[in-house]
Order: C-alpha cells, then sequence, then structure tokens
C-alpha cells in the first residue's frame, strides 16, 4: 500500500464558481496533485439539499467538471468524479445517520444561515453535513483541503469517525483534518469585505470575480470594490480596514508572492485607484487561459463524460467496499460478502 496521504475534497455544481472557490480551493488542490492520492468530487447530491433546476444541475455538473480540469486538475493523476455517480455516498449516508446525534446537526452554522433564507426547510439541507462526512471518510481521507466555511464541517466529520469507532471498537475510519490556506482561505465580496464571496451572491453586479466573467467584467467589480478612508496599502485584521486586506490577499494568493513582496509592489501606488487596477490585472491574467482551456472542455461533453465515468469506476471501487464492510460491523447481512 502507498504511504502517500489521502485527500478528499469537494465542490457543489451550483453554478458562478468563483475567485474564492478558486484560491480558497482549486489552486491548492491542484498545487498539491503529484504529492497525494487525491479524490475530487462534484457533490450533485448536496446540491439538491435546496431546490435545483433539473436541466440547469446537470448542464452545471458537465460544467463544474471542465473548470475542475480547466484549472489545472490532470484527471489521470487525481481521481476526479460525481457524488451521485458512486452508490456508497448516499447509501452510506444513511448509516452514519444512524449514528449521529440531531443536536450535533442543528448547531451547524451553514445549516442555520441558509435555513434562514429558506421558506420550507428540506430534511436533506439539516442532513448536508452528514452525507460530506460520508464522502471524506469513505474514502479513508488523511486530509481535508477546504476555505475556512467548511471547517466546521469537517470538524464534524471527526466527531463522526470517532464516535463510529468509539460504538464499534475499533480503527474503522481514519479521522482527517481539515487543511485550510494561509491566504485565500475566506475571500470575502468586493461589495462587502465583511461577507464571504458566496455562489448565491454571485448574481449582484459587483460582489464576486466569477471565472467566466470578461476582463472588462472583470476590472469593474475591482475598481467599485468598497475600501476605505485611510489610504495605506498593507495587510491588517482591522474590521474597518477589511476591503483593502482582501484585495492585497487576493494578489498574494494569486501571485504566491510574501507579504512584504506584495506590500512592496504597491509602495509606489498612487491610492487604491492604483491598488484596484493592479490586483484586477493579476486576475485577469491568472484567469485568461483556465477560460481557454474551459471552452474548449465545453466542446467536447463526450470527453467530459468519459473522465467521469474512468473517475466514478475508481471511486467505486474504494468507496463501496468500505460502506459494505460498515453494513457487516453494524449488523447487517451482506449479500455475497
Ligand atoms: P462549496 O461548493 O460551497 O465550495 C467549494 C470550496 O470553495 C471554498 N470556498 C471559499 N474559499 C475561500 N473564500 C470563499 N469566499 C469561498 N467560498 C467557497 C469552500 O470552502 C470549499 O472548499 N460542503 C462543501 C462541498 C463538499 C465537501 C465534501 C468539501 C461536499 N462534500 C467533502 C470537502 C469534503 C461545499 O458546499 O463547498
Amino acid at each position: 500500500m502507498s504511504d502517500k496521504k489521502v485527500v478528499f475534497s469537494g465542490v457543489q455544481p451550483t453554478g458562478n464558481v468563483h475567485l474564492g472557490n478558486y484560491l480558497g480551493a482549486f489552486k491548492n488542490w491542484v498545487d498539491k496533485q503529484d504529492e497525494k492520492v487525491n479524490y475530487f468530487c462534484v457533490v450533485d447530491l448536496h446540491s439538491l439539499t435546496v431546490p435545483q433546476d433539473p436541466d440547469e444541475l446537470r448542464h452545471q455538473t458537465r460544467s463544474l467538471t471542465a473548470w475542475l480540469i480547466a484549472v489545472g486538475l490532470d484527471p489521470n493523476k487525481v481521481t476526479l468524479f460525481v457524488q451521485s455517480h458512486v452508490r456508497a455516498h448516499a447509501e452510506g449516508c444513511w448509516l452514519l445517520n444512524c449514528v449521529t446525534p440531531l443536536g450535533w446537526l442543528h448547531r451547524m452554522t451553514q445549516y442555520k444561515d441558509k435555513a434562514a433564507k429558506q421558506e420550507s426547510v428540506l430534511t436533506g439541507l439539516l442532513d448536508y453535513p452528514v452525507l460530506m462526512a460520508g464522502d471524506i471518510i469513505f474514502y479513508d481521507a488523511d486530509e481535508v483541503p477546504v476555505g475556512e466555511d467548511q471547517k466546521q464541517h469537517v470538524e464534524l466529520t471527526r466527531d463522526i469517525a470517532n464516535r463510529f469507532n468509539h460504538l464499534y471498537g475499533q480503527d474503522f475510519f481514519v479521522v482527517p483534518e481539515p487543511v485550510i490556506p494561509e491566504v485565500g482561505a475566506r475571500v470575502m465580496g468586493l461589495d462587502n469585505p465583511n461577507a464571504k464571496m458566496s455562489k448565491s451572491s454571485a448574481h449582484i453586479r459587483g460582489h464576486a470575480v466569477r471565472l467566466e466573467d470578461d476582463p472588462k467584467e472583470i476590472l469593474r467589480s475591482f475598481k467599485k470594490a468598497k475600501t476605505d478612508s485611510f489610504g495605506e496599502i498593507a495587510f491588517s485584521k482591522d474590521p474597518e480596514r477589511a476591503g483593502v486586506n482582501n484585495l492585497l490577499g487576493i494578489y498574494k494568493a494569486i501571485t504566491d508572492k510574501s507579504f512584504e513582496d506584495v506590500e512592496a509592489d504597491f509602495r509606489d501606488a498612487r491610492g487604491y485607484g492604483d491598488l484596484k487596477v493592479g490586483v484586477a490585472e493579476v486576475v485577469i491574467d491568472a484567469i485568461r487561459p483556465l477560460q481557454e482551456n474551459y471552452n474548449r472542455l465545453m466542446n467536447d461533453p463526450a470527453e467530459l463524460d468519459r473522465v467521469l465515468a474512468q473517475g466514478a469506476q475508481q471511486a467505486a471501487a474504494v468507496s463501496n467496499p468500505k460502506v459494505d464492510a460498515m453494513k457487516e460491523i453494524m449488523g447487517l447481512i451482506v449479500p455475497n460478502a
């Protein structure tokens, strides 16, 4: 067996993939793909926890797959697949539901935020973190590279894995660690630097930079970005300077420069106008080749389906036997075991 660390992460196919997804997650997945055993999943079952248009969901699932390859994931190095293509995820989620106390789910802040925005809250929305826990632990993942907003869900995953191990008296599940990047873990909205950049607000002009935005739109969004009246271009934890801090954080995450070098790049800037244009330029340059890759991939849906079929086969080979073993441990009869 390989002694390489196992990595699992996922993203929902709900459209509007943005700079936060790229810097908080995708870029780090790509950077580490040679070092580890990687599973990256388009989590379509998670998307169903709020109402979706069926045709749009199918389109977004292929579109997100294309984005993941376009940003640099190599399907020959990583296992890239769609969650619903592998039976272990939905099936194993039921088994985990039966060891997870309800109170743990009611405490999830993302559930509380999302539920507050829904007229009628679906059972799946509450159960969302259990499905996510299964995604991770059915692959014996050691590491879960995510943005800051998913940290609580990964901690719950650890609790669920520990509880199962405790209840059934063995080290059946690996207890995973969240891996959160130093910068880019929480890219904030350009229009409101105190709220995270999110897919659900990405339709609001000037909130997000979507990976599909053209250069003019990107420049316009950055030019309108909210800043402050301090007039100082420096990293800061002061909430009143969150806008400038966010712009510098984006620049740092894109360029991989040190904090000092980032600030030095703007030492001669004539105010925030120069800062905004400088950040927009590095973002536009970074995104342009990704968009070219994306457009090429979307012109070949048969190739995308081939990649996903290969990914599903590789993923199923790991997680389906894990869930069968779990059934056995829990006292179910597994046919042909
Ligand atoms: P999702 O689809 O909301 O986001 C995908 C990834 O993008 C990160 N992210 C951000 N990072 C920095 N700044 C932001 N503004 C920002 N917005 C989003 C997220 O942290 C995430 O890493 N529940 C997950 C999907 C999931 C999953 C999993 C993740 C399902 N199963 C198993 C890891 C492991 C979600 O909705 O991500």
